[in-house]
């Protein structure tokens, strides 16, 4: 039997809440599709910066890199200074296991869960493609006479032919697989002129990619239309920064903080794999946030470890939840967080006739 050796940091707030969850949903799914994980949980975030002023030691670090996949809950607690845990872990995982994909399935389950008027399950279903290692996230910033009254400040936005062409191809591969074969690049490239580096890119890989409809549209733009014609996009692929701020706003349209979940990809190494929300403070240690974020990811890195009929299976259970009214609603309060698990587990069960008691 298939074993998968999977890391697990659950973090802060509610990131141990919803990872309980998750981990009851593989459970289930190893059970009722036959294979088994071994999994290595990790203690790091803020409370144990607090008790031990330990970030996230190199031992443990190394031995990321021999993992199959990682799953994170959340990270970050207001008694922390701002951004010190998330950079430490979270950011140092990106980094340092040079994760350049981040990828994010934006798809509508329910019309339900839509803001916007009139759009169906059909006009969201979409993939975000956000290069994750380059642009102004790459460090390079300073300030000059700080506190003073003529102060600068300055951030560079790096970008490497390397690092936008494996981002750019990884996003016509994806393309290529599914149904519609059409992407989108979004950038500001008319303003932000290094971004030209990706429209010469785009055009350069798109010509190995004939079978690909290719299109573009400016940040601004794109951010208009994923709004009003949420349908015109399939794939899209963008620079970090807009990324960053760009699948907020599918998050939005999805169904919000309680549903979204990414993946961190290096093809062929080990990838991290999270909900997109954060630790949620306010909602922590209550039973009352949605784990159904946290299930799909775990869900994402199941089809990325191959076990593409228990990822295909978690997805169609939570669906058939949604749509049946079985499961309310992703929003805080809605269920208790163990309730989601409950039915999200007998649902797979029952999808195969496995009975729950094994
Ligand atoms: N990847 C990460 O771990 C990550 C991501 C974003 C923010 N953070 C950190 O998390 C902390 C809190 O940040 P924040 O409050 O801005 O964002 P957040 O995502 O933690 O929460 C914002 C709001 O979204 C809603 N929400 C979030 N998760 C939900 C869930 N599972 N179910 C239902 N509703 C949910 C809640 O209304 C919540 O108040 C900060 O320290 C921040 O740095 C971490």
């Amino acid at each position: 039997m298939t074993e998968h050796d999977i890391a697990v940091i659950a973090g802060d707030g509610i990131g141990p809440e919803v990872t309980r969850e998750a981990l009851r949903v593989l459970d289930a799914a190893a059970d009722v599709y036959g294979f088994r994980t071994r999994r290595t949980s990790y203690p790091f975030g803020s409370e144990h910066y607090l008790e031990t002023q330990e970030i996230f030691p190199d031992a443990a670090f190394g031995e990321l890199r021999h993992k199959d996949a990682i799953f994170l809950g959340a990270i970050g607690d207001p008694r922390v200074p701002v951004g010190l845990i998330e950079y430490g872990i979270i950011a140092r995982m990106r980094f340092e296991l040079d994760l350049y994909i981040n990828l994010r399935p934006i798809k509508l389950y329910d019309a339900s869960l839509c803001p916007l008027k009139g759009k169906e399950p059909a006009d969201v279903d979409m993939v975000i493609v956000r290069e994750n290692t380059e642009d102004a996230y790459c460090g390079a910033h300073g300030f000059a006479h700080k506190g003073q009254p003529l102060e600068v400040a300055t951030q560079t936005m790096i970008y490497t032919r390397a690092g936008v062409e494996r981002a750019v191809r990884f996003a016509f591969e994806l393309a290529r697989e599914r149904k519609r074969k059409h992407l989108t690049l979004i950038d500001k490239a008319n303003a932000v002129r290094a971004q030209d580096i990706w429209t010469r890119t785009f055009a350069e890989v798109a010509l190995e990619y004939p079978d690909v409809e290719t299109d573009h549209a400016y940040i601004d733009a794109a951010c208009m239309w994923m709004v009003k014609n949420p349908e015109w996009f399939d794939v899209a692929v963008t620079p970090n920064l807009f990324g960053d701020i760009i699948t907020d706003l599918g998050a939005m349209i999805q169904g919000g903080m309680g549903i979204a979940a990414s993946g961190n990809l290096h093809p062929g190494q080990v990838s991290l794999f999270e909900p997109i929300h954060g630790s949620a403070p306010k909602h922590a240690g209550k039973n009352q946030a949605s784990p159904v974020a946290a299930i799909l990811a775990a869900g994402m890195m199941l089809d990325q470890l191959g076990e593409k009929a228990a990822a295909a299976a978690i997805e169609a259970a939570v669906i058939e939840l949604l749509r049946s009214r079985r499961l309310k609603g992703v929003g805080t309060g809605m269920h208790a967080t163990s309730e989601v698990g409950d039915l999200v587990t007998a649902e797979l069960r029952a999808a195969r006739g496995v009975p729950s008691a094994r």
